[in-house]
C-alpha cells in the first residue's frame, strides 16, 4: 500500500503537492517524492526517508510547475532505495508514473523490454509501466492510447498517476483493485489514493472503480471506460469528513478501517508473483523437515499453516511459537523454517531465525514491513504489501498472511503430487471469490455483530472453540478478543472441553464455537457434539450458522450468520466475523480499542 497524488492546477503545486503527501503518509512512509512538468521537462526529486525528512534534503516546496505526481511508498518490490523510491521516469525521461499495487507478470514484461534495449534503474515491478508507455507511444504517437495499450499488457493490482511531455497540461490516472478518488475545485483538481490527499483543499470527490481512467486537467476531467474508451458520466459527490476521520478513511478506529481494508489486501496477496510463492515452496520439498513460527497472532498464522500443508499437500509442518522455539526444537542443517511476521522485528522471532541460521536450515519469511530486521535475516522474504497497520492488534496483516501461506501450502501440494495443477488453480480462485465474499460481508453484517456485542457485553469469560482448522481460528479470535476487551477468553480444541474445562460450564459461562460448514460435515458435527455438551450443562452458547439452518439456530442462545460458500472459505469468514465482534464489544466498554493498555505495535526486546 502506498500514497498517490497528483495535482493540476492553474497555479503552481509544489506546496499543495507537499502537504497532499504529508497527508497521505499514514499509507506508507518509506521513501517518497515528487515530479512536476516544468519548462518544457518533467524534474523529479525522491529520496528514502519519511516526508519530512526527504523534503529537508530535496526541498519539494522549491520545485516549480502547474501540473506534477508524488509517491510515498511502501515498498513491496526491490528494498527501500532512492533509486526504488518513486515516482519512476521512462528511459527516455518523457514519461513518469506513480503507482500503488502490484505488478504481477513485471518480469516477463521487464524482460521483453530490456531485449528491446529498454535501461531500467530499479528493482521495482512498478518501473515496467514507465518504459512499456515509451514502447507504446513510439508505436501510436498517441499518449492515451499509448497508456490504454500498456495497461491493457500489465496483469496485477493498480493505481496510477502519470505525465508526459507529450501532453504536459494533462494527469492520466486509472486503477484496478487499488483506490483512487478525485478532488475537484475552481482551477484545481487533484487525483489520490484517498480524500486525506486534498481534504483540506476541496470536499467535492469523484470515486473511480476498476478499469474505469482519468485525463485530468486544472479545469475539467473525464472518466473512461479501459475496455471500450467510452466516456462514463460520474457525479460528485460532496462529503462531510473532518482530516482526523478522512485519515481513517471516515471510520470511527483504524481496527475498523484494517477489517474493512481487507478485501483489498487479500487481493492484494494473490497477486504475488508465482516465482515468488515457488521459491518458499521448493525449500519445503528440498529440506525434509520444515517449521511455520510465528508468536502471538503470528504463531496462529503459522498454526493455520500446519492445517493447510496437511490438506493441500499432505504434508505434517508443525508450527512453533517463536519464543519456545530455540529451546524446544533441536534445529539442523536438514530443516527449513518459516516465519510470519507483520512489523518484521519482532524480538522472539528474530532470536528463533538466529537459531535456526546458527544451525545451517534454509529460512524464509512473510513480512509486512520492507527492509525490516527480519526480511533482511532470511534467506527468502515475501513482502505482502498489506500497507501500515497502524491498530496494535493485527488484522489485515494476519489474514492476508494466512492467504499468502494457502498459496503456498497449494503449490507444494503440486510439487508433491499430490493435487494436480488444476486442482490447486480451482482452489486458488476460491482464494478470489473470498475477497469479494468479505467485502459482501462486512457490510452487510457490521450492523448484526454489533447488537449482539452489546446483547453480550456484561460477559467476562468465554470459552472460544473449534476443530481442526477452526481450532488455531479460535485462538486467534480469543486473542483478538482479550487485546481489545481486556476480557478473559480462552481457545480451546472443542474436542478438549470434555477432558477439563467442562467443569467451568453453568448458566453464567458463554461460549463461542467456530462451526464448520455442513460441507465440512464431519467436522460439523463433530463440534456440534460440543455445543450439545455444553448445551446439556446450561452454559450459554454462540455459534456460526447458515440463515437457513434453524436445525443448528434452536440449540444456540445466539448466532452470526456466516454466508453460504465453500466449506474451504468458512474458517476465514468466521475469523473476520470475530475480528468485528471483538471490536464491537471494545467498543460497547469504551476502551481505547487502536491502544490497548500494556501492549506496543512492535515487541522489539525479549
Ligand atoms: C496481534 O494482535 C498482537 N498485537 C501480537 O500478538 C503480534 O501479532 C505479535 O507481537 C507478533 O508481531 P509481528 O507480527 O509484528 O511479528
Ligand atoms: N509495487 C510498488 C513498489 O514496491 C508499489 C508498492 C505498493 O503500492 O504497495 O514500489
Amino acid at each position: 500500500m502506498c500514497g498517490i497524488s497528483a495535482i493540476a492546477s492553474h497555479k503552481p503545486v509544489a506546496k499543495l503537492l507537499l502537504k497532499s503527501l504529508q497527508n497521505l503518509e499514514y499509507r506508507g512512509y518509506d521513501s517518497c517524492g515528487m515530479a512536476l512538468f516544468d519548462d518544457q521537462e518533467i524534474k523529479l526529486r525522491k529520496n528514502i526517508g519519511n516526508v519530512n525528512e526527504v523534503n529537508s534534503i530535496e526541498r519539494f516546496e522549491e520545485m516549480t510547475g502547474h501540473l506534477g505526481i508524488a509517491h510515498t511508498r511502501w515498498a513491496t518490490h526491490g528494498g527501500v532505495t532512492p533509486e526504488n523510491s518513486h515516482p519512476h521516469f521512462s528511459s527516455d525521461n518523457n514519461f513518469v508514473i506513480v503507482h500503488n499495487g502490484i505488478f504481477s507478470n513485471y518480469q516477463v514484461i521487464k524482460a521483453s523490454l530490456q531485449a528491446k534495449g529498454h535501461q531500467f534503474r530499479s528493482q521495482t515491478d512498478t518501473e515496467v509501466f514507465a518504459n512499456l508507455l515509451q514502447e507504446e507511444y513510439s508505436i501510436c504517437q498517441d499518449v492515451e492510447t499509448a497508456f490504454c495499450n500498456a495497461l491493457n499488457k500489465l496483469e496485477g493490482s493498480y493505481a496510477i498517476a502519470m505525465l508526459s511531455v507529450f501532453q504536459p497540461d494533462t494527469i492520466f490516472a486509472v486503477k484496478k483493485d487499488s483506490p483512487l478518488v478525485l478532488g475537484i475545485n475552481d482551477g484545481v483538481n487533484f487525483v489520490s489514493s484517498d480524500m486525506n490527499a486534498f481534504i483540506s483543499e476541496t470536499r467535492d470527490t469523484v470515486l473511480i472503480n476498476d478499469y474505469e481512467y482519468v485525463t485530468m486537467t486544472n479545469d475539467a476531467f473525464q472518466v473512461k471506460s479501459l475496455s471500450d474508451n467510452l466516456t462514463i458520466s460520474k457525479q460528485i459527490i460532496h462529503v462531510q469528513w473532518d482530516r482526523e476521520t478522512a485519515q481513517r478513511g471516515g471510520f470511527s478506529h483504524y481496527m475498523l478501517k484494517e477489517i474493512f481494508d481487507q478485501p483489498q489486501t487479500v487481493r492484494q496477496t494473490l497477486h504475488i508473483s508465482a516465482q515468488e510463492i515457488e521459491t518458499i515452496a521448493k525449500k519445503f520439498i528440498d529440506k525434509p523437515q520444515s517449521f511455520c513460527v510465528g508468536v502471538g497472532t503470528t504463531y496462529y498464522v503459522a498454526m493455520i499453516g500446519t492445517y493447510l500443508f496437511s490438506k493441500y499437500a499432505d504434508l505434517y509442518v508443525p508450527s512453533i511459537s517463536a519464543d519456545e522455539f530455540p529451546t524446544l526444537i533441536p534445529v539442523n542443517a536438514d530443516q527449513h523454517v518459516l516465519f510470519f511476521s507483520q512489523s518484521g522485528e519482532t524480538y522472539d522471532t528474530r532470536m528463533a531465525i538466529r537459531a535456526a541460521t546458527q544451525a545451517g536450515a534454509a529460512t524464509s519469511a512473510v513480512v509486512n514491513v520492507v527492509g525490516s530486521s527480519i526480511s533482511q535475516e532470511v534467506d527468502d522474504c515475501i513482502f505482502q504489501g498489506s500497507g501500515p497497520e497502524i491498530c496494535v492488534v493485527s488484522t489485515k496483516a494476519a489474514l492476508s498472511q494466512i492467504v499468502i501461506l494457502w498459496q503456498i501450502a497449494l503449490r507444494v501440494g503440486v510439487l508433491r503430487n499430490h493435487l494436480t495443477e488444476e486442482q490447486a488453480e480451482s482452489h486458488r480462485k476460491r482464494l478470489f471469490d473470498f475477497s469479494g465474499l468479505v467485502e459482501k460481508m462486512i457490510n452487510e453484517e457490521s450492523g448484526f455483530i454489533r447488537d449482539l456485542a452489546k446483547n453480550t457485553s456484561h460477559v467476562r469469560n468465554w470459552l472460544f472453540m473449534g476443530r481442526g482448522i477452526f481450532y488455531p481460528i479460535a485462538l486467534e479470535s480469543a486473542l483478538k478478543m482479550k487485546e481489545v476487551t481486556y476480557v478473559h477468553a480462552e481457545g480451546l480444541p472443542a474436542g478438549f472441553l470434555k477432558h477439563g474445562t467442562l467443569a467451568m460450564v453453568d448458566e453464567n459461562m458463554y461460549s463461542l464455537f467456530f462451526l464448520p460448514s455442513r460441507g465440512d460435515s464431519e467436522l460439523f458435527h463433530a463440534t456440534l457434539m460440543a455445543i450439545e455438551e455444553v448445551k446439556a450443562r446450561n452454559g450459554k452458547v454462540i455459534a456460526f450458522c447458515t440463515q437457513d439452518d434453524t436445525e443448528v439456530q434452536r440449540l444456540l442462545d445466539h448466532y452470526f450468520v456466516i454466508p453460504e460458500t465453500e466449506p474451504e472459505m468458512t474458517p476465514l469468514v468466521e475469523m473476520v466475523i470475530a475480528q468485528l465482534f471483538s471490536y464491537y464489544s471494545a467498543l460497547n466498554l469504551g476502551l481505547n480499542i487502536d491502544k490497548p493498555r500494556n501492549l506496543a505495535k512492535s515487541v522489539t526486546v525479549g
